[in-house]
């Protein structure tokens, strides 16, 4: 009985998870985007494409229907956001730029992510000098990149890092990272335009906000604070939307590490949405960055800290981390230092992780970071 039951779960999900699974990886600096094909049985990582790009996306997303590929736009002068369409996943075309307008022209696009429900807005910020706007885009019905419907600015110290919507688009939450504050926006679900409700300050001084994650039950914010090199979890409140700190936060380097010499990058939920990933990165490459996972509660509060684990690299300016999207098991993680995209797999009794595959991809300014096309 046994060995037929463990046959027939071999194949039940063998016909949910196909073996291969495609993802595409941006660069800092290099105008190329790569189409990289994983084996989940082999666990084999194979580049399938070298695609030439008009411009180096140092952040990319997917749009709700894996359709469209949208990017910052590194090798503009100004910040600019761009818009691609996709066949498959190596039948990628270049479809529109499109400018950021309002006042932070001399800094660079930095972030990118587009909303999951009509009318599929696309949300972008830059970082630098000039950090302080957020701009809204409009897609036309191909989900290609249309006009900026929307120019909002956060504060003169502001450079926002990342943002996340919650599941139904209400909300968008801002990390900012220069400014050391949370910023909580609601959407207007028929325009995608974005309203101001609330901003607070990180936890503590030079904690630093980079990049947001939030549980798709809504009551749990996940933020990657960069300074301080912690996870920190917040609840929401379900009518104002707003994220309160409650003193909860896990240490993303071990005790032992000096943290001036880390910065934390990445927070992303896993499939199933049980788990949680996190990585920081290590500022001299001759130390190793971290990776980190958690144990999620059915409403979303982290349970468990279960591993913190040394990278292979320092990561660079990377060490992204993204969870696959067909299965709890596998993350991938990008570096820059030397440029590389590896599949993590955690372990079986989900207390600790490993590299199971791995692929360079040295081309002087590769890796950024990765999606699952598949
Ligand atoms: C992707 O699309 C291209 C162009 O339509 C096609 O040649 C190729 O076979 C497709 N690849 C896969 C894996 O379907
Ligand atoms: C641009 O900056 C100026 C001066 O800092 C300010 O008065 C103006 O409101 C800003 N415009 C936008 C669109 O944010
Ligand atoms: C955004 O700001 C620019 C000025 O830089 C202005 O020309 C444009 O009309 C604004 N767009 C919207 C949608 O308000
Ligand atoms: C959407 O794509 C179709 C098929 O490629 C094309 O004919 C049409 O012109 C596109 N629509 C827009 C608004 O770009
Ligand atoms: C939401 O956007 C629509 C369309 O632009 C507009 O008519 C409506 O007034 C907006 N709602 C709010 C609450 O701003
Ligand atoms: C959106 O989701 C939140 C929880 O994330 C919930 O409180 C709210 O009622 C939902 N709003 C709508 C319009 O569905
Ligand atoms: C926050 O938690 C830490 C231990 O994790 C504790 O040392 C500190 O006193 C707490 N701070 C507040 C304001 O509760
Ligand atoms: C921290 O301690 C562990 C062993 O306990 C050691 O392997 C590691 O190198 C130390 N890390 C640092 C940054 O000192
Ligand atoms: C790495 O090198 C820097 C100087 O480049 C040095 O300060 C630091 O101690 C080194 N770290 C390790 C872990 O060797
Ligand atoms: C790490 O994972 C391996 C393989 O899944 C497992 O056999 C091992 O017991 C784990 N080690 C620890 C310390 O949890
Ligand atoms: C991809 O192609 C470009 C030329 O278009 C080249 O410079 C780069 O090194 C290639 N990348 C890899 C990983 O071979």
């Amino acid at each position: 009985m046994r060995p037929f039951l463990v046959l027939l779960a071999l194949s039940v999900a063998q016909v949910v998870n196909g073996d291969l699974h495609q993802l595409i990886v941006g660069t800092f600096g290099t105008e190329n985007l790569y189409t990289v094909e994983f084996d989940d049985v082999a666990l084999t990582l194979d580049l399938l494409q070298n695609y030439s790009a008009p411009a180096a996306s140092s952040w990319i997303t997917l749009s709700h229907d894996k359709k469209n590929l949208y990017g910052t736009s590194s090798s503009e002068d100004s910040p600019a956001f761009i818009s691609y369409s996709l066949g498959n996943a190596t039948s990628i075309t270049y479809r529109t730029t499109l400018q950021m307008e309002g006042n932070c022209s001399s800094s660079k696009a930095i972030f990118v992510v587009a909303a999951s429900e009509p009318p599929y807005a696309v949300y972008g910020t830059p970082f630098g000098s000039l950090g302080e706007c957020g701009t809204v885009m409009s897609v036309d019905k191909n989900g290609t990149l249309s006009e900026v419907i929307q120019n909002y600015t956060y504060k003169s110290t502001s450079g926002v890092h990342g943002m996340a919507l919650n599941s139904n688009n209400t909300f968008i939450y801002s990390a900012d990272d220069s400014a050391n504050t949370l910023w909580t926006h609601s959407v207007n679900g028929s325009s995608g335009e974005v309203t101001y409700v609330s901003s607070i300050s990180g936890p503590v001084a030079g904690a630093d906000p980079r990049h947001v994650a939030v549980h798709p039950d809504g009551k749990y914010l996940f933020v990657v604070l960069e300074g301080a090199n912690k996870l920190a979890q917040y609840t929401i409140d379900q009518s104002t939307g707003i994220p309160s700190f409650n003193n909860i936060t896990y240490a993303l380097i071990p005790d032992n590490a000096t943290s001036s010499s880390y910065w934390s990058d990445e927070v992303a939920l896993s499939y199933s949405k049980n788990y949680l990933w996190a990585t920081s990165r290590a500022r001299s490459t001759n130390a190793t960055g971290y990776i980190s996972a958690f144990s999620l509660a059915t409403d979303g509060s982290i349970t468990d800290q279960l591993f913190i684990i040394p990278t292979t690299s320092s990561g660079g300016t990377a060490n992204s981390v993204t969870p696959s999207e067909f299965s709890d098991k596998f993350v991938a993680l990008t570096d820059s230092s030397t440029g590389f995209v590896e599949i993590w797999t955690l372990g079986s009794d989900d207390m600790n992780a490993s590299v199971i595959a791995h692929l360079d991809l040295d081309d002087g300014g590769c890796c950024a970071n990765a999606v699952w096309y598949s």
